[in-house]
């Protein structure tokens, strides 16, 4: 079937702005559904400003069906990409119930929702946490899965909900995408990662301390079986991560189904590495200090990108210098992220 609507939840968050601009340039109507728990309205007015598209932003909350239910009578909605959802590791361990909640009925109120549609199309936001601590790499979808936290059992519960679902009802077509480590920002500098308190991943620690918000970097260990001893990650630049989900879309219009795939670049690249790499881009200072392994980190991971490349026909073009270039460029211009903006 020919996709023409599609319904983006948590579309004003990191992620699903930058789809939101992949999905209008490759020609789809999108409607955005929000309830701003971890984001900003201003986010969705920039995506306008770069599109030149309305955009219709609906502030709903996916774990009221009632709210969900209506907007799918107001909207002839084709599919939807889930992005609606928590995702802080260290939180979801300290509140466990709030994740499984959110992240859980959200995707249920969702799935009921679209079920009472003709199309039932949908997108979900996966991870690569639910290859838990395998160190047999590349990570391929065949590699067993197994969570170590709240956030990271929520994700492979929610593929399980999906499959009994697509098993119990064939007419749904789902794409489960295990993304690696989204970085970077779309070139314009107009929107990035805005973490709401002190970053819980990587690379927006780098850029808040490059700007002066935070003091120095801390670096979790550097006695890994690593060429420099750091952890090695396979960082993803958000536009090509965003990309991806447009090569899902075309896939379930192609070839219905339940499909998982792995969006990474198939590279690892250290911790080191990618500081370095922000400094001599960015011609930035970045202090560090070496403190002790954080529990549950594995030394390296990165995905195997085959399965992608041959059924989504997508891969990553972005490199490591893109994805620094690209944080620095979005961390300079807006050093207190959506937080001053005057629109
Ligand atoms: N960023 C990453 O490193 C990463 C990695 C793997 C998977 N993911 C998954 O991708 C998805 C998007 O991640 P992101 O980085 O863009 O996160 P984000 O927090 O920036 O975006 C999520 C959006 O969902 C909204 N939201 C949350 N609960 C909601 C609810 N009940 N109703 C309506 N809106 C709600 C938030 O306000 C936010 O705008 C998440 O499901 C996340 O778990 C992210």
């Amino acid at each position: 079937m020919r996709i023409k609507k599609v319904l983006v939840s948590g579309g004003a968050g990191y992620i699903g702005t930058h789809t939101c601009i992949e999905l209008i340039d490759a020609g789809y109507d999108i409607i955005c559904a929000d309830n701003f728990s971890n984001s900003s309205p201003v986010a969705m007015k920039r995506v306008e400003q770069i599109t030149g598209a309305r955009i219709p932003v609906h502030r709903m909350d996916f774990c009221k069906l009632d709210e969900v239910e209506a907007l799918f009578r107001e909207e002839a909605i084709d599919a939807a990409i889930h992005f609606a959802g928590y995702k802080a590791v260290g939180e979801s361990v300290a509140k466990p119930l709030m994740y499984y909640e959110n992240n859980l009925l959200s995707l249920i109120n969702l799935c009921k929702a679209m079920g009472r549609n003709t199309a039932r199309n949908i997108v979900f936001s996966s991870s690569a946490t639910v290859y838990g601590l395998s160190d047999r790499l590349p990570l391929t979808e065949e590699t067993p899965t197994e969570a170590y936290s709240s956030y990271g059992r929520t994700k492979l519960y929610i593929e399980e909900i999906l499959k009994d679902l697509h098993a119990a009802e064939p007419g749904w077509n789902m794409s489960v995408l295990r993304y690696f480590n989204p970085v970077g920002a779309h070139p314009s500098g107009l929107i990035g990662e805005d973490p709401a308190d002190i970053p819980n991943n990587l690379m927006p620690y780098i850029a808040q301390v490059a700007v002066g918000r935070l003091e120095k970097l801390r670096i979790f260990g550097d006695d890994y079986d690593t060429p420099d001893g750091t952890g090695v990650r396979d960082f993803i630049h958000v536009v090509d991560l965003a990309r991806g989900h447009v090569a899902a879309l075309r896939k379930l219009e192609e070839e219905p189904g339940y499909t998982v795939h792995n969006l990474g670049t198939g590279k690892g690249c250290s911790v080191l590495e990618l500081v370095h790499a922000f400094e001599r881009v960015n011609n930035v200072p970045i202090p560090y200090e070496i403190t002790a392994r954080r529990p549950g980190d594995v030394a390296a991971n990165y995905a195997s990108t085959d399965k992608a490349r041959r059924e989504l026909g997508w891969e990553a073009t972005h490199t490591i210098d893109d994805m620094v270039r690209d944080t620095w460029n979005w961390q300079s211009k807006n050093p207190n992220g959506y937080r001053d903006a005057t629109e």
